[in-house]
């Protein structure tokens, strides 16, 4: 009788300290802002399904670690991810696997357009020996004359197609946008 007591103490005692330790502890650090809903512009909502849905998740990851957890900021991935990066889009994309880089503050660390079309149509031609595999159907590849809306990418010697000119897709535009917005700088206060 008296250790069934002693158990359930115990049971309880684990529950509160953790919800204490995991939930409220952690709710109460957390910047009030978290709560808020951010306004995003549909091109970047668009552009965060196309990344969900391209699989991007599964190679990166969009979540830094503090300085001193790890070499993320030595590695240039910027500063550590607070809660209130994750307010807006869902799912969120935090992922597990880094495959490729950090992603969290890609568009501060490469804020060019034109880089990422070309790295998405062909990876390797930008980074080379790349393993990032190419997304060709976010593109269309048309004859040089044919007159479009979009301006062509820049593909280096090899890469380029003769005769031919690559245009970057509204889907490619949208998720360039949405890369471009990745930026956990914090405001200076
Ligand atoms: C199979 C794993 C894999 C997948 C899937 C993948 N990547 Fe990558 N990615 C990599 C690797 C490896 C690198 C590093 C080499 C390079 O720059 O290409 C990389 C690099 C990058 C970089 C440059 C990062 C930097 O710091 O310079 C960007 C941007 C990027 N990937 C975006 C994407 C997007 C957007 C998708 C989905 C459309 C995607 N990746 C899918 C593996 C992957």
């Amino acid at each position: 009788m008296g250790n069934n007591i002693l158990l359930i103490f115990g049971a309880v005692a684990l529950f509160i300290s953790s919800m204490l330790g995991l939930v409220y502890i952690p709710q109460m650090l957390a910047d009030k802002e978290v709560n808020q809903v951010e306004y995003v512009a549909p091109n970047i909502e668009n552009g965060h399904k196309i990344y969900v849905r391209e699989g991007c998740v599964y190679c990166h990851t969009q979540q830094v670690r503090p300085k001193g957890f790890g070499a993320d900021f030595e590695r240039g991935w910027g500063e550590a991810s607070l809660p209130e990066d994750y307010k807006g889009l869902t799912p969120h994309v935090l992922g597990t696997m880094r495959t490729g880089p950090d992603l969290a503050n890609i568009g501060k660390r490469q804020p060019s357009r034109d880089w990422h079309y070309t790295h998405l149509y062909a990876p390797e031609s930008v980074s080379p020996g790349s393993i990032m595999p190419p997304f060709p159907w976010l593109f269309e590849v048309v004859d040089e004359d044919e007159a479009t809306s979009r301006k062509p990418i820049n593909l280096p010697g090899e890469y380029a197609k003769e005769g031919k000119k690559v245009i970057p897709t509204e889907e490619a535009e949208h998720l360039v946008d949405y890369l471009l917005s990745l930026d956990q700088e914090r405001e200076k206060e």
